[in-house]
């Protein structure tokens, strides 16, 4: 057992606190990670609102690189001084989607069994509920030791950390989700963190043109350095006769939603040419419902409409190939570092993530 600092929400919608942990020695199957970068995400927020479930304390923080520091008994895909990125994916190698050969779908994802503790205050002993199973706002975390993926230890931390979450969702709902590859039509409704990925991932694979929708034209700047062939202010202007405007009157070969609401999803629906794929990537609430979609259309428009759950990665797979080609130049994750901040600075943050001009913020420990 080891004390530490970290960032922890104790209640719902109250700032978050620099505090002292106990982070246990690994146990069978866990690793000790010495957190190097950790990228501040909506999600983080998202938990300290109580907007995810009530368990407080939170151990924020889930985007995040660092080095392994000690593992438990039985494991061998990591080793201390490995430099790694964490995800929230462990797959289990036995569940019917594992057994099938679709281990990105993994129904059984694991985390560390052992818990942290809160080591001050009054309420010392409490264990701690880690975001995404994860929890990097810390010097040191406690994970599952398949949550952790080896990576070309020269990649900078505060960029590759960001693929352990957005980043990886966004050109993985393009790669992975949409199938999307060279000279298909492509556009992104959102183009937040998650969307511009989406914009990058669709650049990578070859994609043109490439349409990138958002109310906010700081948003659509972003998108445009990311490889965004054209961008569309919908706050203005119908995104969906713009699309078909922008693919010779047909709509996009893949249209990928990432807001995550029922009125963005349904422009993507209809925005996409026939035999197409809608992809949505954005998170909605349990209230949201898609009213009025005469099933003729779904039927008649044919192709698929699918979820991107964490871009459908596989992090053993994609995560080593997607450093690989940023430490080629050919994937800039550095656009996606708005900012270093301190562990300290996780409050004012997250409200800076509301004005809109940060794409993130990284964590540097
Ligand atoms: N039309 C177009 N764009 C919109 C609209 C709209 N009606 N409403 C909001 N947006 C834009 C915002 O301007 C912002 O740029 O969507 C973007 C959302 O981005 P972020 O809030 O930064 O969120 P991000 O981290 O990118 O995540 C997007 O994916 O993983 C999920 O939970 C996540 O649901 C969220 C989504
Ligand atoms: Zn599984
Ligand atoms: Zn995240």
């Amino acid at each position: 057992m080891q004390q530490v600092k970290a960032v922890v929400a104790r209640g719902k919608g109250q700032p978050v606190e620099l505090t002292t942990i106990n982070v246990p020695d690994p146990g069978p199957g866990e690793a000790v990670v010495q957190v190097q970068a950790c990228g501040v995400c909506h999600t983080d927020l998202h938990y300290r609102e109580g907007g995810i479930n009530d368990d407080f304390p939170f151990l924020l923080g889930h985007e995040a690189a660092g080095i392994v520091e000690a593992v438990g008994e039985g494991v061998t895909s990591v080793e201390p001084g490995d430099f790694v990125i964490l995800n929230w994916r462990a797959v289990c190698g036995d569940c019917r989607a594992c057994r099938r050969g679709e281990p990105w779908y993994c129904f059984a994802t694991h985390n560390a069994t052992q818990k942290m503790t809160l080591a001050e205050g009054p309420d010392a002993g409490t264990e701690l509920s880690p975001a995404l199973g994860i929890g990097a706002f810390a010097e040191k975390t406690l994970v599952a030791a398949g949550q952790c993926t080896k990576v070309d230890p020269s990649a900078r931390a505060a960029a590759v950390g960001l693929l352990g979450c957005g980043v990886m969702a966004g050109i993985g709902a393009a790669i992975n989700t949409g199938g999307v590859t060279r000279g298909r039509s492509v556009a992104v409704i959102g183009c937040g963190g998650v969307g511009v990925a989406a914009v990058a991932g669709s650049a990578l694979a070859g994609a043109s043109p490439i349409i990138a929708v958002d109310i906010d034209p700081k948003k659509l700047e972003a998108a445009r350095r990311l490889g965004a062939t054209h961008v569309v202010d919908s706050s203005g202007t119908d995104p969906v006769a713009a699309i078909q405007e922008l693919t010779g009157g047909f709509g996009a070969d893949v249209v990928i939603e990432a807001v995550g609401r029922p009125e963005t999803w349904k422009q993507a629906f209809y925005a996409r040419d026939l035999a197409g794929t809608v992809v949505l990537v954005g998170v909605p609430t349990p209230d949201m419902t898609v009213p009025d979609l005469p099933l003729i259309d779904v039927f008649g428009r044919g192709g698929s409409l699918k979820s991107s759950w964490y871009g459908d990665c596989l992090p053993s797979r994609d995560f080593p190939m997607l450093v690989d080609l940023y430490q080629q130049g050919r994937l800039d994750l550095d656009a996606f570092v708005t900012e270093e901040i301190g562990l300290g600075d996780v409050e004012a943050a997250f409200g800076r993530m509301h004005q809109g001009d940060v794409l993130r913020s990284v964590v540097i420990l």
